[in-house]
């Protein structure tokens, strides 16, 4: 455990202290993250990319939960490559990404794959350059991570440009949630934390729980806390689900649309908008934090 803390504080002095001069903007990118699984965080991801692209945006999905990767499955794509092929070397990301509906295109993120940050320095590298196909300014990058923090998902919620953290209103999921902005404030990762209330009864129930985790992190720690919105309990996600269908195209007028259009539009256009982008690239913030947490 010692260990895992001298190697997370080492990935974030390296970070601090490494000057890249920016080559141009690349593109976007978005980290979901969550403390806990079957939160939603891929059906917001899925759904959101939808609602973006819908309005002219082009988006690509980096599945990297290799445990379970599955944005694949919700929209319905039958990879043929998958990440893994990547990695492996064998294929290029153009052979890989699949084309979804509405300007999405995915990176299906396959399985039964140790953790990136496992690999070796070889792979990992190949890695970074067949993904340097992706990071131009016109995509925006949505992550769908693993619940919890491996290194994997902190590697990546530190590399991108935002971080959206999903919780239901259960509490062991606000508890869990709340370990991680621990975690994103002890280490200095992200200035700011996005949060998602998904699974809600009503709307504005969403709101007082935004308030409740972020008066206990104003009280204890230094880091900004964004209420990103709420998406409700909604049975249409479900069915839309068992039709490995997005809602957002299945079922256009429903609540959980609706409210997914209102976080992905704060998202696009409010305050943590274009404007909150950092200089810095996103494979290479990347590449340096692989190449120094895992000693590979
Ligand atoms: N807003 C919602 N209303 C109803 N059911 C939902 C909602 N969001 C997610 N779900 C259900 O929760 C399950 C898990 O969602 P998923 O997006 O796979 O979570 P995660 O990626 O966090 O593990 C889905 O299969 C879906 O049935
Ligand atoms: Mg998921």
């Amino acid at each position: 455990m010692a260990d895992q803390a001298e190697r997370l504080r080492a990935i974030i002095r390296k970070r601090n202290s490494t000057k890249v001069a920016a080559k141009g903007k690349g593109s976007r990118v978005i980290t979901v993250a969550s403390g806990k699984g079957g939160v939603g965080k891929t059906n917001l991801v899925v759904n959101m990319a939808i609602i973006m692209g819908q309005l002219g945006h082009k988006i690509v999905i980096l599945d990297t939960d290799l445990g379970m990767a599955n944005t694949d499955i919700l929209l319905n794509l039958k990879p043929v490559y998958t990440l893994i092929d990547v990695i492996q070397g064998q294929k290029d990301l153009q052979d890989v990404l699949l084309q979804g509906p509405h300007n999405v295109e995915v990176l299906p993120g396959g399985s039964c794959l140790p953790d990136i940050v496992n690999l070796d320095s070889q792979q990992r590298e190949k890695l970074i350059s067949r993904l340097s196909y992706l990071d131009r300014e016109e995509n925006i990058l949505l992550v769908d991570c693993a619940a919890g923090l491996s290194r994997d998902v902190l590697s990546f919620v530190a590399s991108a440009d935002d971080l959206v953290l999903v919780t239901t209103p259960e509490p062991t999921a606000i508890t869990n949630a709340y370990g991680i902005i621990k975690v994103v404030n002890n280490y200095r990762l992200k200035p700011k934390v996005n949060i998602v209330i998904n699974m809600v009864r009503h709307a504005r129930d969403g709101e007082a729980i935004y308030r409740r985790i972020s008066n206990v992190c104003r009280n204890f720690l230094s880091i900004d806390i964004n209420y990103l919105g709420s998406i409700e309990f909604d049975q249409y996600v479900h069915r839309a689900v068992l039709n490995c269908y997005p809602y957002a195209l299945q079922f256009p007028r429903s609540r959980a649309t609706m409210l997914t259009r209102e976080i992905a539009r704060r998202l696009l256009y409010g305050e943590e908008g274009p404007a909150a982008k950092k200089g810095e690239r996103f494979l290479r913030r990347l590449f340096t934090i692989w190449n120094t947490g895992s000693g590979g």
